[in-house]
């Protein structure tokens, strides 16, 4: 009885996190690249430290995604169609994908290798969060 008046609580907070650290891994992608250009202009060195201190805050959130995500699944998937499973499949894979482009992104030195790490961080990123978003219906 008490735990099923808890259900409604514990739903917003799962799904608060899960979004709150969505906005920071995925919104924070997008915000520091509109930021690289001025960060050019305050020095050579500028973006890539830009770029250190958002991993900070990046990796956290994705860990936070990770786990909130483990979450999510135990407490919806009851009874999902196969479209909702396949959905949820294809979207862990490009989640995996979003990390590791991250993660040669932070690795890469060349201009290209940077670029193309980062383009697939971020596009994987932002499908995920569709996905995300077609998963909650
Ligand atoms: C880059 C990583 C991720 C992003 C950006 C992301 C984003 C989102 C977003 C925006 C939602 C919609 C929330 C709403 O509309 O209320 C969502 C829902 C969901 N996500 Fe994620 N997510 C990520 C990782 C994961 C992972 C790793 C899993 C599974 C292991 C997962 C499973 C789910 C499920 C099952 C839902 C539906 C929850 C519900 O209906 O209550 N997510 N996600």
């Amino acid at each position: 009885m008490i735990l099923a008046q808890l259900a409604p609580a514990a739903d917003a907070v799962r799904l608060s996190l899960h979004v709150l650290a969505a906005t920071v891994w995925v919104g924070g992608q997008l915000t520091v690249v509109g930021l690289v250009p001025t960060a050019r202009q305050l020095g050579e060195d500028a973006p890539r430290r830009i770029a250190r201190a958002f991993s900070r805050l990046s990796w956290p959130a994705y860990a936070v995604l990770l786990v909130t995500g483990v979450w999510n699944v135990a407490a919806v998937d009851r009874g999902q169609g196969s479209a909702w499973q396949a959905v949820l499949g294809a979207k862990i894979t490009v989640v995996l994908l979003a990390g590791l482009g991250a993660w040669l992104h932070g690795r890469a030195r060349s201009r290209l290798g940077l670029a193309v790490w980062g383009a697939v961080a971020g596009g994987a990123s932002v499908v995920a969060l569709v996905m995300g978003v077609v998963l909650a219906g």
